[in-house]
């Protein structure tokens, strides 16, 4: 027996669904009367995992053997819950080998409460449904946020990249119904939102009683107060006319995508299963370019897949250079058990991938500079999200998601106008327009 927590701490791993599903489970425990803590401090840790690649799973079993310890020090024993997809992938393994209270799934995890009344009870708890959408209908209202929040529309996917864990972790591609999400983005509005960034694994394959995304978008742009609307990620396949239409005209729709694109060469392209080509991925580019010429692009790289050779490797550099991405996350490749990539023959030795990833990633860094560089002198609003490290510093957002350093009096959550002033490879800095203008007038 343990006693009943009345502390807890949630820790989230990977991606952004995660950071959305770690803020549920806190409302949820906050609901039972339970005081957010301190991972060090607190009777019932939540690690919420990510299983996309080798390194993720693994950090979670020894954050759990720090925590033991940390704790420990302290004469304390934790109830650890191991929540996300290292949970559903890994099962009653994680009971096993770590010996942790409670094991529940991505979409269980509005359970949450009772496994941790049957583990302070004596016995470990597991919850690794996958019932779709069940979730939703059990967790408490949106209360309190940031200015900029994350509203899952849709889970889950049915592409099967062959190196993905998501179609197994996250089970089949479901979508949350259109009026379950336009009163969940009013609520985060009367909350506090004014950006919501819809999520999904497949965000632009949304699709509900014949309406697409963009159908959901325009909804969402008529919600009094919503300033920006954001998603991610999108696959190429996914990308409709309506949604390339809804770029060009509605206003509150931020001009940046991510669009994972993976290689640049069509064979690799095939190998993992991508069911779309460079010319095809190139051609979608331009006709996104055409709707919304200052459009900021973004996308996901993997280097190294089994069998990729140096002159395929050069074909993803010669797509980056094409395209020009505004920022873009890379990636070693990593074979995830269970996945038909891993057993392909033709697996890449270390050294090569690190030499491709570092490459790889000096192009993605200089073109990120040169975007940012040509955005000085631009004019725009940005969204202050929170005070910066400087007195009077605060930090916010570009609509091409550029973080930007400004000193203001505006507060967190207002939108300032700005003119972009100088430019760093990861981040600008602002200087209030009026403020421009009056330096303008005194040169
Ligand atoms: N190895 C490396 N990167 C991966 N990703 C997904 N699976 C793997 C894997 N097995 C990357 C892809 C995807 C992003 C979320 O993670 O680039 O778009
Ligand atoms: Fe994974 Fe491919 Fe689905 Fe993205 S589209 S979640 S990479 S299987």
């Amino acid at each position: 027996m343990k006693p009943a927590p009345k502390t807890f701490h949630v820790k989230s791993f990977g991606c952004q669904m995660n950071v959305y599903d770690g803020e549920r489970m806190a409302e949820l425990m906050g609901a039972q009367g339970m005081v957010a803590a301190d991972a060090d401090s607190s009777d019932l840790v939540v690690l919420n995992t990510c299983h996309i690649r080798e390194k993720a799973t693994e950090k979670v079993y020894s954050d759990i053997g720090r925590l033991r310890k940390d704790q420990g020090k302290l004469g304390r024993t934790p109830m650890i819950a191991v929540a996300g997809c290292v949970a559903q992938a890994e099962g009653e393994e994680i009971v096993r080998r770590a010996k942790v209270d409670v094991v529940v799934g991505p979409q269980a995890y509005h359970n949450l409460p009772a496994l941790v009344a049957k583990a302070a009870a004596g016995t470990s708890a597991l919850d690794t449904d996958l019932p779709a959408l069940t979730k939703f209908g059990h967790l408490p209202a949106r209360r309190r946020v940031g200015p900029s929040a994350f509203l899952t529309v849709q889970e889950g996917c049915d592409k099967f990249c062959t190196y993905c864990v998501v179609p197994y972790t996250r089970g089949a591609e479901v979508s949350r119904p259109f009026a379950a999400i336009v009163d969940e983005a009013k609520a985060l509005v009367d909350a506090g939102a004014r950006e919501i960034t819809l999520l999904g694994q497949n965000v632009n394959a949304w699709d509900h009683d014949e309406k697409g995304l963009h159908d959901l978008i325009r909804a969402l742009d008529r919600i009094p107060g919503l300033a920006r609307i954001r998603y991610t990620t999108s696959h190429p396949n996914d990308m409709t006319q309506g949604l390339i239409d809804a770029h060009a005209q509605v206003e509150s729709l931020m001009p940046f995508l991510h669009l994972p694109v993976q290689a640049g060469s069509d064979r690799v392209l095939k190998a993992m299963n991508r069911a779309h080509t460079r010319d095809s991925y190139l051609r979608l580019i331009d006709r996104i370019r055409a709707a919304r010429p200052d459009i900021a692009l973004s996308g996901d790289f993997i280097v190294g897949f089994p069998g990729e050779t140096d002159a395929q490797f050069a074909e993803t550099l010669s797509l980056v250079d094409a395209v020009g991405y505004a920022q873009a996350f890379s990636f070693k490749y990593s074979p995830r058990p269970g996945t038909p990539a891993a057993t392909l023959p033709g697996q890449i030795p270390a050294e090569v991938m690190d030499d491709r990833l570092q490459r790889l990633q000096a192009a993605l860094n200089r073109d990120q500079h040169a975007f940012n560089r040509a955005s000085v002198g631009r004019t725009c609003p940005v969204l202050i999200e929170r005070s910066g490290k400087l007195p009077g510093q605060m930090l916010g957002k570009s609509p091409w998601l550029q973080s930007v350093h400004l000193v203001t009096g505006g507060q967190i959550g207002d939108l300032v106008d700005i003119t972009l002033a100088t430019a760093g490879p990861k981040s600008l800095s602002g200087v209030p327009t009026t403020v421009a203008a009056l330096q303008r007038t005194v040169a």
